[in-house]
């Protein structure tokens, strides 16, 4: 994901716009820039590479301003050159963007129409035309930015600025994050409190929808509405490693949190938003693939489950997935010609690392979908399928595991069209509802305070019965999974079909029984489970969707609607409160959420 930080201040801005960037490199970027407001003119600096490249830049030609924003990119829309490394400027306005525009192409083709040129090939480019469209007809800049933010759809963070303004900065978070650091007679805008650290532990964490105007003494924050309101300043303490938590109280609650800024990275990794196709590295030929082996353990395994819906419904391509710690030593009959691909966030598990060198030792092709990418089974495979999430902290794994479905999403599709099951046009159609997940999970994870009120209830619980079908069958068995391993209550994920062959003697006026249904093609067959449990006392906490709530049958203790989304997409959407399920619970309960007893980020010991 890209960094970014502004400054509106009265000493040069140049270092301390670096000094932040390199703050934000844990980010991970393929480019940087910064501008400068100088004599009322806005001067830009950028490079490609790493940011002593923008250094050896500056040197050459030192930018002497004192308000500024500065910018480190990962590719989404356009290759990793200085052409399209922000800052990014259209007459009057320049800026940074962490984000991705799902409505850039119609946009750019109505300002290109109105005879407006471009020089880049980046979504991020069109705002700063937009911008500077409606400044021309006479609008203040901040008018101008509201205006333009209307019109946006797809996910944001932003710092802009505008010539003939040295003392403005003006920011915008929509699915991607930003806060404002308040300074002493000067003010701070930034991805993440680690930005801003350099200079002020006061921040503001911007809501979903707020934009800000920024000034040496003032910062004005308006909620989407328009409304002019109020967000509390936090203190935050220094250190870095605190820091990263910013106003979280764990790293799994900052993760769930991160999820739609990092799925929009994962996404745009396999992604060409400009041809609305999917596409996998690697020379795999899926024409001719007969079968893909998934192996992988815990939340990865159930990842590469829910793949399995996916690819064999839209491709026709047989998957078998396997839990690594079985599938190693059970002399299974497999082929050289299926591919083995490996899941695994931390690319270490020794099962899983054991049974791909199995398969591997078969004569089969190889591939992982990993996070950490210079990890022993990103070296030992073919191919390197990476999941771009960030470094996952809490033990729980959850944005790696929207990441790997992700990954598996966009896999489906592209091995779909090869073996054309699909043809161009349902590819573009189901790309575009890919790029839309990450909005509907942000809105999914607005659900945190409705969960918050269901999880003092779940503390209670001996047990509690997860129930779902088809790719919600396998998020059942993550919500299981995520609430035994953080709250220690024990629980089970079931496919909601089993039911009446043993699980449902379980139930009684004491269990919790969660069903995931969103309004799909097993709606009806999952309500009837319902109905089945609720006629036996079982308290029912029922996820659906805002179509499913209309169609729900009564008597469910609680009823949680998510946004409504393809099936494509739907174990994306409905991970969100699951996880927050499990993590309020484990709150509840004072659990040690990011170190859970016995448990270790990666198990490397068999
Ligand atoms: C998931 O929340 C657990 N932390 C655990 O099941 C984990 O998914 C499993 O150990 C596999 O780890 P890996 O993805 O690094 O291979």
């Amino acid at each position: 994901m890209c960094g970014i930080i502004g400054i509106v201040g009265k000493q040069p801005v140049a270092d301390r716009l670096i000094e932040s960037l390199k703050r934000l490199e844990y980010r991970g970027y393929d480019s940087a820039g910064i501008a400068g407001v100088v004599d009322g003119k806005v001067q830009r600096r950028r490079a490609q590479g790493k940011i002593k490249a923008l250094e050896a830049v500056l040197a050459d030609e030192p930018l002497n301003a004192a308000t500024g924003i500065g910018h480190t990119r990962w590719a989404t829309h356009g290759a990793p050159n200085v052409k399209n490394a922000h800052p990014h400027t259209a007459g009057r306005v320049t800026l940074v963007h962490n984000g991705i525009i799902e409505n850039f192409a119609e946009l750019k083709a109505e300002l290109i129409a109105a005879g407006r040129t471009f020089e880049s090939d980046t979504d991020t480019e069109v705002i700063a035309q937009l911008i500077d469209a409606e400044l021309a007809t006479g609008l203040a800049p901040l008018d101008a930015f509201k205006a333009t933010l209307d019109r946006l759809t797809g996910a944001y963070a932003l710092a802009v600025l505008v010539e003939g303004e040295d003392n403005l900065v003006l920011g915008a978070r929509r699915g991607s994050p930003l806060v404002v650091g308040e300074g002493q007679g000067e003010m701070f805008l930034g991805s993440d409190a680690l930005a801003v650290g350099p200079f002020t532990n006061r921040v503001i964490y911007l809501d979903e929808g707020d934009y800000v105007a920024l000034d040496h003494d003032s910062h004005r924050i308006f909620d989407a509405s328009g409304a002019s309101v109020t967000r509390p300043v936090r203190v935050v303490p220094t250190s870095a490693v605190m820091l990263e938590k910013g106003n979280y109280r764990h790293f799994m609650e900052k993760e769930i949190h991160d999820q739609p800024e990092g799925c929009q990275r994962t996404i745009a990794a396999y992604v060409d938003t400009l041809t609305s196709r999917a596409s996998v590295p690697g020379d795999i030929d899926f024409a001719k693939l007969e079968r893909i082996q998934i192996v992988a353990c815990g939340t990865s395994y159930i990842a590469g489950v829910v793949g399995k819906y996916l690819i064999e419904q839209l491709a026709d391509l047989p998957v078998d997935v396997e839990i690594a710690s079985e599938f190693r030593y059970r002399t299974p009959a497999i082929r050289k010609d299926a591919l083995v691909v490996a899941m695994s966030q931390s690319g270490e598990t020794a099962d899983t690392l054991a049974a791909l060198r199995y398969c591997k030792a078969k004569g089969m092709k190889s591939a992982v979908v990993v996070n950490a990418t210079e990890s022993t089974m990103a070296r030992e495979v073919d191919v390197v399928w990476p999941i771009h999430c960030g470094p996952e902290i809490g033990v729980a794994s959850t944005k790696a595991f929207t990441a790997q479905v992700s990954v598996m999403i966009a896999l489906a599709i592209a091995a779909a069209k090869a073996r054309g099951t699909i043809d161009a046009a349902e590819e573009r159609r189901l790309v575009k509802v890919l790029l839309e997940a990450p909005r509907l999970i942000a809105e999914a994870i607005g659900l945190e305070d409705a969960i918050k009120e269901i999880a003092a209830d779940v503390a209670k619980a001996r047990d509690v019965l997860y129930l779902g079908r088809g790719p919600m069958s396998a998020l059942a068995l993550e919500g299981a999974l995520k609430l035994k391993e953080i709250s220690y209550i024990h629980a089970e994920g079931y496919a909601a079909g089993e039911l009446k062959h043993g699980p449902i003697a379980l139930v009684d006026d004491q269990t919790p029984i969660v069903i995931l249904a969103p309004h799909d093609s097993y709606f009806e067959k999952s309500a009837s489970n319902m109905s089945e449990v609720m006629a036996r006392g079982g308290q029912v906490i029922f996820i659906t969707d805002t179509e499913g709530v209309k169609h729900a049958p009564a008597g469910a203790k609680v009823v949680v609607t998510a946004p409504a989304s393809d099936p494509l997409v739907s174990t994306l959407v409905m991970s969100a409160p699951i996880q927050l399920l499990a993590y309020h619970v484990a709150v509840v309960k004072g659990a040690d959420v990011d170190q859970p007893r016995n448990l270790a980020k990666s198990v490397t010991v068999e």
